[in-house]
This record gives C-alpha cells, sequence and structure tokens, in this order.
C-alpha cells in the first residue's frame, strides 16, 4: 500500500487523517522491532537539518538519536545566537542554505506560521518542530502513540487535559489528533488560560469537549490525566503569569481519587505541576512517552525518505 508521508511537509496536525495515524503507528512499532543492521538502511546516507530558534531537549536529541538509529546524521543549531541568524540572517535564507546540505529540515520557531513559511520556501520536507503558540504536530502523533501503546485504544476514553489551554501548542495538536478518534475531552484551566475562542468553535464540532475550573470535576472520571505547563515565556504580562502559577499541582493525594488504570502524561519540561513523588507511581507515564518520542520521530523520518515503505500491514 502506497506510504502516504512520503516527501510530505508535515506542517500541522489538522493535515493528517486517522488512517495516517494508525499507518503511522504500525509503521513505529514494525521499525522498532527491525533488526539494527535493516534500521540502519532506512536514512543510510541522509542527513537532517534542525533548525532551533528556540530551546528544546526532548524535541531536538530525540529527532537527533532517532535519525542515528536508522542510519542517519543531522546537522544544525540549538542556539540561534551562535549561527548567522545572529548577524540578521533571514529565516527564508536559513532554510534556503540548509535544505541544500540535507534532506529534511526540523524547524521549532516562536512565530505562528513560521514553518507553513518554511515549507512553501523549502523544496525538502519541513517538519514543524513547534511553532509559536499555534503547534507541535510530532508532540501529538509521540502523545497518541502512548495512549494507544499504554490503553490499547483512544475511542471511548475520557481524557482530561489539564493547566495552560490558551498559551501551550501542544494542546492545539492535541486537541486535533484527538478528533480523529472518539474519546471524551475533559477541558480543565483557570479561565484566563481556557482554550482560544476560535479553536473552540471549530473543535466543539469534531470532538466531544466539556470545559471544567477544577480538576476534581474530572479526576475520577479520567482514564489520561494529561498536564501541561503554564507556558510563563508566552504570557505578554509577568503579573499575570503570577495570578495562575501553581493553579494545578498534581501528586500522589490526586492519584487516590482516580481510576488505578490512570495514565498521567505531560510533555515536559515540567513546572511545579506535577510533584516529583508522582515519578514512582505506576501511573506516571511522562518519561515513557518522552521516550516514545525517539521511536516515533524515527519512523516518521524513515517514511518521509522512503516511498517504498509499507505502512499497513
Ligand atoms: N515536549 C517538548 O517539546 O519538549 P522540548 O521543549 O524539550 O523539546
Amino acid at each position: 500500500m502506497k506510504n502516504r508521508f512520503f516527501n510530505r511537509d508535515i506542517v500541522s496536525i489538522k493535515d493528517l487523517d486517522r488512517y495516517d495515524f494508525e499507518g503511522l503507528f504500525e509503521a513505529t512499532d514494525k521499525i522498532s522491532n527491525l533488526p539494527p543492521t535493516r534500521k540502519q538502511k532506512l536514512a543510510e546516507g541522509k542527513v537532517l537539518s534542525m533548525l532551533f530558534y528556540e530551546p528544546s531537549t526532548r524535541t531536538i536529541f530525540s529527532f537527533e538519536a532517532a535519525m542515528l538509529a536508522i542510519g542517519g546524521s543531522s546537522i544544525g543549531f540549538a542556539d540561534p545566537h551562535s549561527v548567522s541568524v545572529e548577524k540578521g540572517e533571514s529565516l527564508a535564507d536559513t532554510v534556503r542554505i540548509l535544505e541544500g546540505y540535507s534532506d529534511i529540515i526540523i524547524l521549532r520557531h516562536p512565530n505562528d506560521g513560521a514553518a507553513r513559511f518554511a515549507s512553501e520556501v523549502a523544496s525538502k520536507p519541513v517538519i514543524n518542530a513547534g511553532s509559536g503558540t499555534e503547534e507541535h504536530p510530532t508532540q501529538a502523533m509521540l502523545d497518541l502513540y502512548t495512549i494507544m501503546k499504554e490503553k490499547g485504544k483512544i475511542d471511548g476514553l475520557n481524557i482530561a487535559i489539564v493547566g495552560d489551554l490558551k498559551y501551550g501548542r501542544t494542546v492545539y495538536s492535541l486537541l486535533y489528533a484527538l478528533a480523529r478518534f472518539e474519546p471524551q475531552v475533559f477541558l480543565v484551566s483557570p479561565p484566563q488560560l481556557r482554550i482560544r475562542d476560535e479553536a473552540l468553535y471549530d473543535l466543539e464540532n469534531r470532538l466531544k469537549i466539556t470545559q471544567h475550573r477544577s480538576m476534581e470535576e474530572v479526576i475520577s472520571a479520567a482514564d489520561v490525566l494529561y498536564v501541561t505547563r503554564i507556558q510563563r515565556e508566552r504570557f505578554p504580562d509577568p503579573h499575570e503569569y503570577e495570578k495562575v502559577r501553581g493553579s494545578y499541582i498534581v501528586d500522589k493525594s490526586t492519584l487516590e481519587k482516580a481510576k488505578e488504570s490512570l495514565i498521567v502524561m505531560h510533555p515536559l519540561p515540567r513546572g511545579g505541576e506535577i510533584k516529583t513523588e508522582v515519578d514512582s507511581t505506576p501511573q506516571a507515564k511522562y518519561f515513557q512517552q518522552a521516550h516514545y518520542g525517539k521511536a516515533l520521530r524515527a519512523a516518521l523520518i524513515a517514511l518521509l525518505l522512503n516511498e517504498e515503505i509499507n505502512v499497513r500491514s
């Protein structure tokens, strides 16, 4: 069957349908189980360009580790001050230069629309590794993959998403990805950090969503508790951040009110919203979630590079 990811830009999660997600998850499992010698052929001789205009730990290093695992290599920058961006070089010129040295461009940028713009400039595939407050599609892919691995399904689950639903770009990609399935979603946030209206109006037609102020209202029904960091760096006024700082804390007493089978996820990094005492509980899946990111991104790169990969068995 045709590999629909071949040579494609991954700019918005909205561009993927359920068939794409299921194919990607199957490919992730298949590629993870390949013997190393076969895995190393998937990106042999290929180069990934990583253009990170904002800080990253998981995304940048999991892409790098993924590329190494499938036989390729990577170049790029994690600090725009260390390259000619510092001398005023434009995003368009930076993309044009790096695409001449590589086969796929990974871009993280503080501006909404930056990844779409880069994909229009580049003739090679561009993967959005986080653009402004807008989207982080590969995070949503690995989030859904984590739910599939840990719960065996997405349809029919009660998924509570807690924290900064206004500025957290992972939330937007996650919600649009979940809209390809049939879960019940509980959105929990302080009033100031509710999901942006335009997204809510759009998503309400695609997904069963209810909004809540308190985690207490949903914790006993939740199958997945997806916690997010309040995005201090995206607040226009630091005083507004102070008003909502520490609004939600997940600790062992939170888990006592939940189903034993609850899983706790977080895109990370965390602030203080999940106490470290939760880390050793069976419900804590956020480190595993980050580790799934390497396998998922390796599969995504392999699919972008290799037309002949059969994604569905
Ligand atoms: N989840 C995530 O995008 O983490 P980083 O910012 O460390 O890449």
